[in-house]
């Protein structure tokens, strides 16, 4: 379905247009390597300018797509309507948005910062739903067109100490795997990619560092795999055999019995980290 897509677009010599928040780095930036190797033009949309302009650069010596960068908070209110509105100032169609930019916050949820909380809400749950409403119907319109919204496998289950991430994550996949079953005849593929721990900043950022027996995702592994997957038209996209023993166990344990041992595993302090 995409690569048909793909074809359509190259044939009619226009390259292809993908939108990737949270692009300054890790995932996001392995996502827009990725889509500039295929041929893609980006939007590549972030708070921190000067990573955003060493990416082009490197994208600039190694394929010959079009690169725009813009800056923008996503947890200003109205952030993806101010993304809606760049995105068309550059082309009017988008061909992927990659709902991408994130953040963890670690920790006891009354000790954290309200204006924290209420940022991850705005990046998590309203960038990505009202990002998918604003692109969405241009897609479906045009029979072609794809969104991945970037969760998390913590998002499979409620994690104490993380409650407000695992809890945005689980929105998103929640929402992804509905409008996706909603759009399954129009041609447009809505993806949900739930990593499991991958070696990024987002973890220093977050105040954690998790203490894992298995070992941890490269970006590259995620992106590969999201984008092969969308190729098949998978909506629920998990990373590996971890990602996939992660989902199973998940889906048979009591959450009870998660929430108790995600306490024990995640909680500060304690001797897993
Ligand atoms: N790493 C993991 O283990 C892991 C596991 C599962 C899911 N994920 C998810 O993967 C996604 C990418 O995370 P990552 O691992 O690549 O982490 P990262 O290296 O910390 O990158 C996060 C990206 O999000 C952007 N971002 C954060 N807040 C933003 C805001 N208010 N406005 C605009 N952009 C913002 C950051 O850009 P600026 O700082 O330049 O704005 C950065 O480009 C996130 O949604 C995360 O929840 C990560």
């Amino acid at each position: 379905m995409v690569e048909r897509f793909l074809q359509t677009l190259f044939m009619e010599n226009k390259p292809p247009f993908a939108v990737i928040t949270g692009a300054s780095r890790g995932i996001g930036a392995e996502y827009a390597r990725a889509l500039a190797a295929q041929g893609y033009d980006l939007l590549l949309v972030a708070r921190d300018q000067n990573r955003l302009n060493q990416l082009t650069n490197e994208l600039r010596q190694t394929t010959s797509v079009q690169v725009w960068t813009e800056t923008l908070d996503l947890a200003r209110p109205h952030a993806a309507g101010t993304l809606y509105q760049i995105a068309q100032s550059y082309r009017p169609h988008v061909s992927l948005l990659v709902n991408n930019a994130g953040f963890g916050l670690y920790g006891l949820f009354t000790g954290m910062p309200l204006s924290t909380i209420q940022d991850m809400l705005q990046v998590h749950i309203h960038v990505t739903t009202e990002s998918t409403r604003l692109f969405l119907p241009d897609m479906i319109n045009r029979r072609q067109g794809a969104i991945i919204n970037v969760a998390s496998v913590a998002g499979f289950f409620p994690i104490p100490y993380m409650a407000e991430y695992a809890a945005t994550k689980a929105f998103i996949i929640s929402f992804s795997e509905a409008v996706a079953m909603e759009a399954k005849e129009t041609e447009v593929s809505i993806q949900v990619c739930c990593p499991g721990y991958t070696e990024t900043d987002f973890h220093k950022t977050a105040g954690h560092r998790p203490h894992h027996m298995i070992s941890p995702h490269t970006p590259r592994d995620v992106v590969q795999k999201s984008l092969k997957a969308l190729r098949s038209g998978q909506t629920l996209v998990t990373i590996g055999w971890q990602g996939l023993a992660t989902q199973w166990i998940t889906r048979f344990i009591p959450q009870k019995w998660l929430t108790r041992l995600s306490a024990r595993l995640v909680r500060p302090n304690s001797s897993s980290h």
